[in-house]
């Protein structure tokens, strides 16, 4: 089962670092990650060890090849062997595009995930899919590669602005429509968005559930198509909005694509509005 580390964002990078061996030690971030949570984190590895930064404009319209490029450049010029350790340090977009160019550099070096988005951390960096945007669609190249570990914590959450928490809400509630009536339960709870505990109590057994599916059908084969609720007309969205240089966040593409989803249901099927 792949490690996730949950505990203090300080602590769990000293021993992660302490145990992972490498040589040469990377750490890919986006603009707004960059200014606002690397500083955090910038002493435990320069007390460890110097890392080569890496930094990649913010936003999806990033997630692409001449992004991808550029990192493998990056990469290459700092020297990396097939020993080396890249750190992906930032949301959705940073760990897709990262574990990717972990994935592909030199036939694949390993890779650590510090997710620092609600979305992030419920969803994308767990589970291996990593890639890019291509050709105006969404993850059209790619591949399966398991970070060594994750590392989540609440502590980069402080700086993410409303829209994103929002976003992360949107897979959260997704979770909860496959998962369990507890949780469905929770998501209901009008607090949940101004109380960080019950944010968080949700988030983990989000985590949990994407894990345990995860690990069960780690090439999607089967059960893990379940996490793809959703998605398909939430991907059609955010493919088109990429498109028109409109981007919508990702939970808000899977929120939208969940009610064509429950209306196609109701139309096929007959069912009535309460039982959809
Ligand atoms: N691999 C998977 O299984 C999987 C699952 C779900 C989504 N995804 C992908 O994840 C991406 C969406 O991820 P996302 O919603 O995290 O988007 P994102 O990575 O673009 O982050 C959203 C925005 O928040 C900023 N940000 C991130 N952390 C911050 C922080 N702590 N403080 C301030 N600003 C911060 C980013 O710079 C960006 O502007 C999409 O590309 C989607 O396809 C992948
Ligand atoms: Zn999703």
């Amino acid at each position: 089962m792949l490690p996730l580390r949950t505990e203090n964002l300080h602590a769990a990078l000293a021993a992660t670092l302490e145990e992972i061996p490498h040589s040469g030690l990377f750490l890919l971030t986006d603009s707004n990650v960059a200014t606002h949570v690397l500083p955090k984190i910038l002493n435990v590895l320069t007390d460890k060890e110097e890392a080569r930064i890496i930094e990649i404009p913010a936003g999806e319209d990033n997630k692409n090849l001449d992004t991808l490029t550029r990192v493998w450049g990056s990469l290459s010029e700092g020297g990396a062997t097939r020993n080396s350790l890249l750190i992906n340090l930032g949301g959705g977009v940073v760990t897709d595009l990262g574990g990717f160019a972990a994935a592909s550099f030199k036939r694949g070096i390993r890779f650590v995930n510090i997710p620092t988005t609600v979305l992030g951390a419920v969803d994308a960096a767990v589970g291996g899919k990593t890639g890019i945007d291509f050709n105006g669609l969404k993850n059209e190249i790619g591949a399966f590669a398991n970070a060594e570990c994750v590392i989540i914590s609440s502590e980069p959450l402080a700086t993410l602005p409303r829209e994103e928490i929002l976003s992360g809400f949107g897979e959260i509630v997704k979770t909860a429509m496959i998962s369990s009536g507890e949780l469905y339960q929770k998501v209901l709870d009008d607090r949940i968005l101004s109380d960080m505990n019950l944010l968080q109590d949700a988030m983990a057994e989000c985590v949990s559930f994407k894990a345990r599916v995860t690990e069960e059908d780690p090439h999607e084969s089967g059960l893990r198509k379940i996490l793809n609720f959703g998605h398909t007309a939430g991907h059609a969205f955010e493919s088109l909005m990429l498109t028109r240089h409109a981007p919508v966040t990702h939970g808000c593409a899977v929120a939208n694509g969940i009610l064509v989803a429950r209306i196609l249901r109701h139309l096929l099927l007959s069912l009535p509005p309460d039982q959809i």
